[in-house]
């Protein structure tokens, strides 16, 4: 692999050890992916922190990174961690937990990162089209691919970790112009209408995830009204497949720059109404539950929305959870979303707290990727639109 003099000098060790040892394993990883050499990134966000998954062996190899002066050489933000940092008291958290997550969170502080803790960095980090980023949040790498045209690989966390203290990331994958292009057409316009009309993006991205697998698809006739639609529909279609990059018609701006034909030659996939129905089936266990929304991370626009929904239909009657980032909120919103009867969280989520221990087992969300992995966590779940969840939390039936 072609290497630039500076990019040798730090596998030389001239910029400190844990330098050199990351910059050899991008490269190794470069190797193995076949790039010919490595690109600088803008932007790193790292996933996989949560001590609750990581457990002691994760924090051991983290401190001992931070302990031999591993820095971070780009902007870097952290996924969100296992508690809520200021309410951690209101989430039942266990003394080996909350003493672990605070070191994982001093060793990145210690290396540089910004204490974000949230799993939607695209909606505050300084990235735009053509930059190079190492992101391993799927959600997160779907929505910078897919939505804003930068470039990352569906990373690993440890691999992102390396790749920021060396500020590259081999030039491979989605980091190339020729793997961005389509393989499949994905085509919902039989069914378009009535996913906007029901709100189930959530279920129309877990159906796309499950064709598309790891192949880059191209979606077309659903019709996005915002971000936040896009969010659930993509981070579902993160859940069932492993694809870094969907592109959606008139949404990403690969498909507007492209100097090709994006259906020229591919297979087309038509999705029909009773494949989205057996979707919702499939995420139809709870009988009774807590709501919990917020995966992705509630934008500020989908908090303030949610909690003017509350003022205007009354408190909820069952418990409902929002999950947001620090970012999206202040003291204000904090009691604004108390007042209108909803529990907030921040800096965590409804998959890496330990739900169980502070709202029980049976939920309903709105979230295809929270339905996707609280159930394979054993939870019962049921998948609503969000408008249909905000009824249920009054007192509607589900
Ligand atoms: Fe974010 Fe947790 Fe969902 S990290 S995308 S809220 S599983």
């Amino acid at each position: 692999m072609y290497l630039t003099r500076e990019e040798e000098r730090v596998l030389d060790g001239f910029e400190g050890e844990a330098k050199a040892l990351a910059m050899k394993v991008v490269v190794r990883v470069g190797e193995v992916l076949g790039a010919e050499k490595l690109v600088p990134i803008k932007n790193a966000h790292i996933s996989g922190i949560s001590y609750k998954n990581i457990g002691e062996e994760g924090l051991a190899f983290i401190e001992k990174l931070a302990g031999e002066g591993a820095r971070f050489s780009v902007p870097t933000t952290l996924n969100p961690g296992a508690f809520d940092l200021a309410g951690w008291q209101r989430m039942n958290v266990d003394e080996k937990i909350l003493s672990g997550q605070l070191r994982i969170i001093d060793a990145f502080r210690r290396m540089g990162a910004a204490i974000t803790l949230s799993c939607t960095p695209y909606l505050y980090a300084n990235i735009s089209y053509g930059d190079h980023l190492a992101w391993s949040e799927s959600n997160a790498v779907l929505y910078a691919n897919s939505v804003v045209g930068a470039r990352t690989n569906r990373d690993g966390g440890p691999l992102a970790l390396f790749e920021a203290i060396a500020g590259r990331a081999p030039l491979a994958g989605l980091h190339l112009e020729e793997n961005r292009r389509p393989m499949l057409l994905i085509d919902f316009s039989s069914v378009g209408e009535k996913v906007v009309e029901k709100g189930i993006f959530s279920a129309a991205g877990l159906v796309a995830g499950r064709i598309a697998g790891a192949t880059v698809p191209l979606v077309k006739g659903l019709r996005f009204s915002g971000s936040d639609e896009l969010k659930l529909f993509l981070a579902a279609a993160g859940a069932t497949g492993g694809t870094g990059l969907v592109l959606v018609d008139s949404i990403s701006p690969d498909l507007r720059f492209a100097k090709w034909n994006p259906v020229e030659g591919i297979e087309r996939v038509g999705v029909e109404w009773s494949t989205l129905q057996e979707e919702l089936e499939r995420h139809s266990g709870a009988g009774e539950g807590v709501v919990v929304l917020g995966c992705p991370h509630l934008s500020p626009s989908e908090l303030k929305d949610i909690i003017s929904w509350l003022r205007r239909h009354g408190r909820p009657k069952r418990r409902l959870i929002l999950f947001t980032s620090r970012a999206a909120v202040g003291e204000a919103e904090k009691r604004a979303a108390e007042e209108a009867g909803a529990e907030l969280f921040t800096d965590t989520c409804m998959v890496v707290s330990e739900l169980s221990k502070y709202a029980g087992r049976e939920f309903v969300t709105d979230s295809g990727k929270a339905a996707f992995y609280l159930a394979s966590q054993g939870y019962l779940v049921k998948l609503l639109s969000r408008g249909e969840a905000l009824k249920y939390a009054l007192g509607d039936s589900a």
